[in-house]
């Protein structure tokens, strides 16, 4: 089977590696001419743990190739997935469909033979729709369909999370449709991962109910974290506790500075715009959208409090441990990471920071705050040390290196790495979230 990929992104580059390991044969294609260059230098775009191997094994043996060219990339392909991004519009948070009815423009023109084109992208209900009118209305004389195929790909965990997925969602409305898609998939179907074969609408559907149900779990349990504060109850009891009922599940009860990164922040807001659309309002989720932004925001608050309030914090210095939305990962779209030095700077805070992937991206979005090179360097002198990311290296502090080189043994563990009685017993003025207990 041949598979075309169009966009060399994130999530175009795993699904099309991880297919190529299958044993298909998959070209990704992307208009960068440097990414592609990059790539057939074996240069990852991004930072994903065993994507680099997995694209360099499947290149020696043949499987996969890039490209700048779509229409000969396409040629003979079976499948056509658009792997495009879907940005928040600015202003209005709709997503933005450009560049995924500029690929449909193109692959309309140039379609060479029968295939499934199938949007990996997110995109709004009814995307699939205007897919399908765009390639109607460039006369191809080709048999094709438009499937929706949406992904689940956790950043960190994207190449596991595709191999061995808890389920695909394929939204296919004829039989052609579905055959090619069987095929595409077979490999773990033989796995025996579950397959929802539904309409196309719906398949766009899930994918915005998926993640709004996520997010909502996640501020459903950090609004309880800030309850168990004032009651003097401990969150993490409190997920343990209600996540062993089976109805609700103990995954995504992690309570924390407020969820970030490239979906859930985006895709809340489009699902909110396609509610508005159709006069169909979801309350909990604009609740989720409001509640989470406000507690990036407090979590600058939370530190500040722990400096002794805002003038006391002026002229003092945090190190911030850790900056990407979540580990294993160097990306830092809207990660609380970025309110919190905000809130921090406000109030005259010198901010010293330590990220082991995130440095980067981060250093020209905060350009306030010092980068350093180890977790010790950015403690060095520090009043107080906040852990904004749960990276591993931040798990296992040597406690005594610490104390001996901060200036006060502060700690606001956003993350709830630490034990809170341990902490106290090891000297240090110890906050974590929700451990009121
Ligand atoms: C998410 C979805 O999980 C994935 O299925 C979808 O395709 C893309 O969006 P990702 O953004 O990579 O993936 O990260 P995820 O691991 O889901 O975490 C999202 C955010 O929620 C992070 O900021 C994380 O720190 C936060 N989170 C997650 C919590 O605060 N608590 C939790 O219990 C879980």
């Amino acid at each position: 089977m041949k598979i075309a990929m169009v966009g060399s992104g994130y999530v175009g580059l795993v699904s099309g590696a991880c297919f190529a390991d299958f044993g298909h044969e998959v070209v990704c294609i992307d208009n960068d001419p440097a990414k592609i260059e990059a790539l057939e230098a074996g240069i990852m775009p991004i930072y994903e743990p065993g994507l680099a191997e997995l694209v360099a094994t499947n290149v020696r043996a043949g499987q996969l190739s890039f490209s700048n060219d779509l229409g000969s990339a396409i040629e003979g392909a079976n499948a056509i997935f658009i792997a495009v991004g879907t940005p928040s519009r600015r202003g209005d948070g709709h997503a933005d469909l450009t560049f995924v009815y500029q690929v449909a423009r193109e692959i309309g023109a140039k379609l060479s033979g029968p295939a499934v084109i199938v949007t990996k992208s997110t995109v709004p209900v009814g995307t699939g729709d205007e897919v399908e009118r765009i390639l109607k209305d460039a006369g191809t004389p080709h048999r094709f369909a438009v499937v929706s195929n949406p992904e689940f790909l956790r950043e960190g965990a994207a190449i596991s999370d595709f191999k061995r997925p808890d389920r695909i969602v394929i939204g296919a409305e004829d039989d052609f449709a579905q055959d090619i898609m069987r095929d595409v998939y077979r490999p773990l179907f033989l796995n025996r991962a579950p397959i929802l074969f539904t309409g196309r609408r719906t398949s766009e559907l899930i994918k915005y109910a998926g993640n709004a149900f996520l997010a909502t779990k996640i501020t459903f349990i950090n609004e309880m974290a800030d309850l168990c504060e004032r009651v003097g109850a401990d969150v993490q009891d409190v997920a343990r506790g209600i996540g062993l009922d089976n109805r609700i599940g103990s995954k995504f009860l992690h309570a924390g500075p407020g969820y970030g990164g490239s979906c859930f922040p985006k895709d809340t807001l489009a699902l909110l715009k396609t509610a508005e659309d159709y006069d169909s309002p979801v309350r909990i989720v604009e609740a989720v959208v409001k509640v989470n932004e406000a507690r990036k925001r407090a979590m600058g608050r939370k530190v500040i409090d722990a400096l002794g309030g805002s003038a006391e914090a002026r002229g003092k210095k945090v190190a911030m441990l850790g900056l990407t939305f979540k580990p294993n990962t160097d990306d830092m779209r809207d990660s609380p990471a970025i309110a919190i030095a905000q809130a921090l700077d406000d109030v005259g805070v010198n901010i010293a920071a330590y990220d082991p992937e995130g440095m980067k991206l981060a250093a020209p979005m905060l350009p306030w705050v010092e980068m350093t090179d180890s977790p010790y360097a950015a403690i060095q002198n520090a009043d107080a040390i906040v852990i904004v990311t749960e990276w591993d290296a931040f798990r296992a502090l040597d406690l005594d290196r610490v104390r001996s080189i901060v200036n006060s043994p502060t700690m606001i563990d956003l993350r709830n790495v630490y034990d809170p009685v341990a902490m106290a017993d090891a000297g240090f003025a110890y906050t974590g979230v929700g451990r009121g207990g």
